[in-house]
């Protein structure tokens, strides 16, 4: 066996195992792990180092040192795991080292994200012949599909702006609700149009727009909704609101990350109904779908305006084809075959996987509701999807029994602010957490809430 070949099977052998730990270790890594990362500090060498060693010293401390995101006990944030078909099919792609940016180099992918953009539009209820864009994240997707918004609705108003940018642009406004993600509205200041110009709506006590409060539309329009609240999981009333928005000639965009998989679930569409008359959706592979990190997906209605904000043409460039090229829809050019495990995902669930996942996960959430609620504790949201939110008493006894939690290391949860309270944030996403699981953790946040009041 060449040296090469051993260092892949070695790769590989240690990322097996890493998965394999995932179930049994503590998620969070020890205190003495964590300082063992002060190890990677090193001189940088003149000569190099070997690779075997370099692979070594890259598990024997980082592994460690790792949170168990990938793992059934990670309810932190919204972060979904990585199946292992997905996993593989990153190893594989990743091996193919391919630049996913024209479909003449690169036929295989370029299929492939072509199959997936029909099997998601499929499964969300959308339109076959909408046009998708595979990116890093929910972030970048916002950002991609509220640019594919700007140009149409300038378009519109006569202006080009990818052309002439937006010194001078007919006046545009952007109309949001008042618990718009950060990224949302991030993406919006990175596409010119203000973090905080945005006119904001009303919310209810799940932070769901109010659809009457939505000002009267005249002009160039953005209307961004959302479709899973980071808090709550709460779905802004989409179908009303494109009712209301898209008669007056405004783009309506729908941030999904996590709750527009509700749209691929029979015994949940009740939540999005009415969403397939938005004009763009954006969502994560990497929290619903389990595809290892970065991926996400943003699809526009159309698909002209998609193309028209992110295509670029050089003589060097293999544009002129029949077939689609992916960074015609992309903000990058080169890319890595970021639809490979999107493609694997789906494939490998199929419409009854994506479903039993979805339901699987938010049965867990109700699970844990229903064990708080039961000991006593506060759920401070209606727990409509995956997330669940739990007052353990005033904000400081709150604060304390989450860091408790974290610090026990069967499960990891975090914390944040919901409507002037303190509250842990429990969000079910990977693909392998089981019911035990779920007792596992329960059990360990009561005792972590006990010892807190006993001290
Ligand atoms: C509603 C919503 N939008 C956008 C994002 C950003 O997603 P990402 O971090 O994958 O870019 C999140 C992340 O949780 C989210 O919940």
């Amino acid at each position: 066996m060449s040296n090469d070949e051993k260092l892949m099977r070695d790769g590989a052998e240690r990322a097996i195992r890493y998965r394999g730990s995932l179930a049994g270790r503590q998620v969070a890594p020890t205190p003495e792990a964590i300082a063992a990362v002060a190890g990677f500090d090193e001189a940088l060498s003149e000569e190099g180092r070997s690779d075997a060693e370099t692979l070594a010293m890259l598990d024997e401390i980082g592994s460690p040192a790792s949170v168990a995101m990938a793992g059934p006990r990670f309810f932190g944030f919204v972060i979904g795991g990585s199946m292992p078909v997905t996993v593989a099919a990153n190893w594989l792609a990743t091996a193919w080292d391919q630049n996913s940016v024209m479909s003449a180099i690169t036929p295989a992918l370029a299929t492939l994200e072509n199959v997936s953009r029909r099997w998601l539009c499929e499964l969300f209820g959308l339109p076959q012949d909408c046009a998708a864009s595979f990116v890093t994240g929910a972030t970048i997707a916002n950002f991609t599909a509220l640019a594919a918004a700007r140009h149409r609705v300038l378009a519109d108003a006569g202006w080009d702006v990818e052309k002439d940018g937006l010194i001078g642009a007919p006046e545009l406004t952007v109309i949001i609700g008042e618990e718009a993600h950060p990224t949302l509205t991030k993406s919006l200041g990175l596409l010119g149009l203000g973090r905080d110009r945005a006119v904001r709506v009303p919310v209810d006590a799940q932070g769901r727009m109010i659809a009457d409060a939505l000002p009267a539309i005249d002009g160039p329009t953005i209307v961004c909704t959302q479709a899973g609240n980071i808090n709550t999981g709460g779905f802004d009333p989409v179908g009303d609101i494109c009712s209301a928005a898209r008669p007056a000639g405004a783009w309506v965009h729908v941030d999904g990350a996590f709750g527009l998989w509700a749209a691929a679930v029979p015994s949940m569409r009740h939540h999005v109904e009415g969403i397939g008359a938005a004009d763009s959706w954006a969502t994560d592979a990497h929290k619903w779908l389990n595809v290892p990190y970065d991926s996400g997906v943003a699809i526009t209605r159309d698909s002209s305006a998609l193309k028209a904000a992110m295509a670029i043409t050089a003589d060097y460039l293999i544009t002129d084809t029949e077939h689609r090229n992916p960074s015609d829809y992309t903000p990058e050019l080169s890319r890595r075959a970021r639809g490979v495990e999107v493609w694997a995902a789906l494939r490998s669930l199929g419409k009854r996987g994506v479903e039993d996942l979805v339901e699987r996960c938010c049965a867990h959430a109700q699970r844990f509701a229903d064990g708080l609620g039961a000991a006593g504790y506060e759920v401070l949201n209606d727990v409509v999807l995956n997330q669940v939110l739990v007052s353990f008493g005033n904000d400081a006894t709150t604060l304390r029994v989450i860091e408790a939690i974290q610090r026990d290391g069967t499960c990891w949860c975090g914390g944040t602010v919901w409507q002037g309270r303190r509250a842990m944030r429990i969000s079910v996403c990977n693909w392998s957490t089981t019911a035990a699981d779920v007792d596992i953790s329960l059990s360990a946040m009561l005792a972590c809430a006990e010892r807190v009041k006993r001290a």
